[in-house]
């Protein structure tokens, strides 16, 4: 798996840009972002920039700083919860790959965010309602997707398996016609514990990147 992500990333010719939006917050954006941008560094010989554009908690680039020493030096965290993030990012000149953790609440944001990336990650978790609270993400993203091209995945996060809400909340989806992302990153304290470190163990997020990065072509 190590080897096909790292013969993945190398034979493409574009870097990944990617935005970890849900307007709903709690979902685990924060966690996926940071994970997915040490998954990159350690998988990809390209530099990474990875953006907090969350304008009321700004976790990732807490993170960031509370790992010190231990942050990889190949990505740069930015602090940019601003109306101009899509410039901001165009001027930088980075040419790398590029990941943006949005907030909740803030249309405009991640409407800016998905203007300078090509996939969109958002992770829910599990349960029946996150199907309908999911709306209002599709709707900025259905905006930006008629300028663009835009790769949809959601991402079941904080996953209890083999529960009745994780199989009701994965028919809900179903029904709504979204493509879930076949891996599920589980409730376990390798993730929650994560935070302010720049964890050995990346757990699910290769795979999970794999997946993204694939997407629907069936291989
Ligand atoms: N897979 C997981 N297992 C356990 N706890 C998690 C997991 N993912 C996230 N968390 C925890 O859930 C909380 C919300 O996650 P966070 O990534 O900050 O979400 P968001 O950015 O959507 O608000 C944090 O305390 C985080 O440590
Ligand atoms: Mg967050």
């Amino acid at each position: 798996m190590t080897e096909h992500l790292k013969a993945l990333l190398a034979e493409r010719s574009e870097p990944v840009r990617l935005t970890v939006g849900n307007l709903k917050g709690g979902t685990g954006k924060s966690t996926t972002a940071v994970e997915i941008a040490l998954t990159l560094a350690r998988f990809s010989d390209l530099p990474v920039m990875l953006v907090d554009a969350d304008s009321i908690n700004g976790t990732t680039f807490e993170w960031s700083e509370l790992a010190g020493e231990e942050w990889p030096s190949e990505i740069n965290v930015h602090y940019w919860p601003s109306i101009n993030l899509a410039k901001r990012v165009r001027d930088s000149g980075h040419t790398g790959h590029l990941v943006i953790d949005t907030g909740p609440g803030d249309a405009g944001i991640l409407r800016q965010a998905l203007s300078v990336t090509d996939y969109l990650v958002t992770p829910i978790t599990a349960s029946p309602a996150e199907a309908v609270r999911i709306k209002p993400t599709l709707e900025a993203a259905a905006e930006i997707g008629v300028s663009h091209p835009l790769e949809l995945s959601v991402l079941f996060t904080r996953v209890k398996p083999n529960t009745v809400s994780l199989r009701e909340a994965k028919e809900a989806i179903a029904n709504v016609g979204l493509d879930v992302l076949p891996t599920d990153v589980p409730f376990v304290l390798l993730y929650s514990q994560a935070f302010g470190t720049v964890p050995d163990d990346l757990g699910v997020f290769p795979q999970v990147l794999t997946e993204i990065l694939e997407g629907g072509d069936d291989e």
